[in-house]
């Protein structure tokens, strides 16, 4: 039967995926001022422990301070702007030394010395220490900002998920397989998170997410900033081996995590973080854009602490499965994403499945009116 329900279904221009400019515009109003999921306070047990953030140019450092408080701040030396940090991850011994020419600054960001300071007048360290960005730690998971923003903190924009996730040890992660990264992707970042944002293309591109879940799929819209969508098992058995596999090790987890819901849940944060829960584990990932047309998708896995085998076990076929999902995704956003490059493509057309993809346009339409003028 045909939907009843009438709302603007129409999706974003496709030009908009291919525009330098529009990609300036969400680089300034939704990359730079909105939160982003960077890591988990476990990443960073021990002063000196740090962890990067790089987004569209910009760079970010989080580190964990002699006095144990974490904070953000430019991942850039004062003096010339060298990388102050390089990678994923590290640790520094006491201090942060520029690379460049080694002036040093503390572990909670103050310029401590120029190296050779006869050749500077004096530099006063209030003036002249690291930049500091916006952190919040959210039950253990770290969220950071370049610049304030419309946002609220991140506490309020998950205070609706809460009651849900109370059950949750989320404090107690620790770090499984460490960052990852997809290889980069030849689509814009919002044909990333828009294959993200729907599961009406489940039944046809993911047969094993389908047998695991597919039955029961909730998805909520977007509202004050975040999605929810929670995939409970199917109360038939599983007939692919993996799934099959998957469910029979989650029948076999200790307390508390045997009362943990069946099911996979993923809370999503505008613009493009998403946390994820398992029965056994959590995680994060985040659609990144490198240019108009190339993104990748990066995240991080934890485990619980004392994690069971069938934990472990289930723990990496649940990484099997996703890496299938994740090729699955990435073929068929390619599909969709070529069409943007057609003079005769020029917007999709949702349904009532679709709508939490329509609610993300509807935000940037909000953020950039741009969007619903001419090609720019
Ligand atoms: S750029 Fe860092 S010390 Fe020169
Ligand atoms: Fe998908």
């Amino acid at each position: 039967m045909p939907s009843s329900e009438s709302w603007n279904s129409e999706g974003l221009p496709g030009w908009s995926y291919r525009s330098e400019r529009i990609l300036e515009l969400e680089k300034e109003r939704v990359f730079l001022t909105h939160w982003h999921v960077v890591g988990h306070a476990n990443d960073i047990p021990e002063p000196g422990d740090w962890l990067s953030f790089d987004l569209l140019g910009e760079r970010a450092l989080v580190i964990r301070g002699k006095d144990g408080t974490i904070r953000a701040f430019q991942n850039t030396c004062r003096h010339r702007g060298s990388r102050l940090v390089e990678g994923d991850k590290g640790h520094c011994r006491g201090a942060l030394l520029c690379p460049f020419h080694a002036w040093v600054y503390t572990l909670e960001g103050q310029l401590k010395t120029p190296s050779q300071p006869d050749k500077f007048p004096a530099l006063d360290p209030s003036e002249w220490s690291l930049q500091v960005l916006d952190l919040e730690e959210w039950r253990g998971f770290l969220f950071l900002r370049f610049e304030p923003g419309p946002q609220g903190s991140v506490a309020s924009l998950m205070a609706r998920h809460e009651k849900e996730l109370e059950i949750y040890p989320l404090e107690t992660l620790q770090p499984a397989s460490g960052f990852y990264t997809s290889p980069i992707q030849e689509v814009n970042w919002k044909a990333m998170v828009d294959v993200d944002n729907e599961c009406y293309h489940c039944p046809s591109a993911h047969p094993g997410l389908t047998d695991l879940y597919g039955k029961g799929y909730e998805e909520g819209p977007w509202l004050d900033g975040t999605h929810r969508i929670r995939g409970p098992f199917n109360q038939t058995p599983s007939r692919q081996e993996l799934n099959k596999r998957y469910r029979a090790l989650v029948e076999q987890h200790p307390s508390p995590f045997s009362a943990l819901p069946q099911a996979w849940l993923y809370i999503g944060l505008f613009p493009s973080s998403v946390l994820v829960f398992y029965p056994e584990s959590a995680g994060f990932y985040r659609s990144i854009p490198l240019n108009t047309t190339q993104s990748v998708m990066n995240g991080a896995d934890y485990s619980y602490a004392n994690e069971s085998e069938s934990m472990k076990q289930a723990r990496d076929i649940a990484t099997d499965i996703n890496d299938i999902v994740l090729k699955e995704d990435k073929h068929i956003c390619a599909l969709h994403y070529q069409a943007t490059a057609s003079k005769y493509w020029h917007q999709g057309y949702f349904g009532d499945s679709e709508k939490a993809l329509r609610e993300h346009h509807d935000k940037l339409r909000s953020l950039i009116p741009e969007l619903e003028g001419n090609r720019i």
